[in-house]
């Protein structure tokens, strides 16, 4: 049987067995989807080690996309401008392939949540590897304009430089921002700590689009912030990783999962719904 797994640390908790079993139970194709935890010096070895056994493709996460990106033959030009990758494919001709799928399972995900994203203007909070990973995706979209916001300006500016080729994107201080925003983005890991990246109450409107990469159980941190001060519309990390695991299993197996029925159960099996 055709073998695909995460490589991740700590990855015990990732939901990528889950949501592959369902895709592939839904496509009929027949697969097995594991998890790997090496240690963080041990992640090359362990790759090379799960092609050379016959592995198919894998999933990576945290900390090792920016590693895995060095490891592959060649590289997706979404993957080149993310600089991460977080999917990889032995091709028939034996080739490591290394993809990013998390930029269009965000654009995806906000699709499905019906949100418009050509001309309007769209604030990213955060500048690391999340950001990096969304910004092209978001430019293909055409917003009218698109700014980072980050605690670290001079990563903002480093990102807004690097990407300027593909649309309007400029950098601010969270003290230049100034609205209105249709969505804004929360990328940074701050609701990890359970803090929120220091963003003007001001800014948010009952007709903003809030999004937070991050999820849990119950809201996040940025995403109860939002509602206290009016957003009607906030949407978590949930369908994104859905989105982003669909995309993957699209460019291992040539067939598209749906997502709708694949979120509601990992909402019901993580006690969201
Ligand atoms: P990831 O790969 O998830 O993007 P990362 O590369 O470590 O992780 O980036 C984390 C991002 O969250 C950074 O933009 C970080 O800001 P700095 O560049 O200033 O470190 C941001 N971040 C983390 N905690 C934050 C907080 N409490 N408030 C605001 N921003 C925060």
């Amino acid at each position: 049987m055709d073998r695909y797994l995460v490589f991740g640390h700590p990855v015990r908790h990732s939901k990528s067995p889950f949501i592959h079993t369902l895709f592939a139970r839904q496509t009929q194709q027949e697969l097995e989807y594991g998890l790997a935890e090496p240690a963080v010096d041990e992640f090359a070895q362990a790759l090379r080690t799960f092609f050379d056994q016959g592995g198919k493709g894998c999933n990576v996460t945290v900390p090792f996309k920016e590693q895995a990106f060095t490891l592959v033959d060649c590289l997706s030009p979404r993957a080149k401008r993310a600089g991460a990758v977080n999917t990889i494919k032995l091709t028939d001709d034996g080739v490591l392939l290394g993809d990013n799928t998390d930029g269009a399972g965000l654009v995806a995900d906000l699709k499905s949540h019906g949100v418009t994203l050509a001309d309007s203007r769209i604030l990213l909070l955060g500048a690391g590897g999340a950001a990096r990973g969304a910004l092209a995706p978001l430019l293909a979209e055409l917003p009218s304009e698109l700014v980072i916001a980050n605690r670290t300006h001079t990563k903002a500016q480093q990102l807004a430089a690097e990407f300027h080729d593909l649309g309007p994107v400029i950098a601010q201080t969270y003290e230049q921002l100034a609205g209105p925003f249709d969505l804004v983005i929360n990328s940074t890991s701050a609701s990890l700590q359970g803090e929120l990246p220091p963003l003007a109450p001001a800014l948010i409107h009952t007709d903003i689009a809030i999004y937070d990469m991050m999820y849990g159980a119950s809201d996040t941190a940025f995403i109860s912030w939002a509602k206290q001060h009016g957003a009607r519309q906030t949407m978590d990390g949930l369908g994104m990783l859905v989105e982003q695991a669909a995309e993957a299993f699209t460019v291992w197996r040539g067939i598209r999962p749906g997502t709708k029925q694949v979120l509601r159960e990992l909402k019901r099996n993580l006690g969201v719904i």
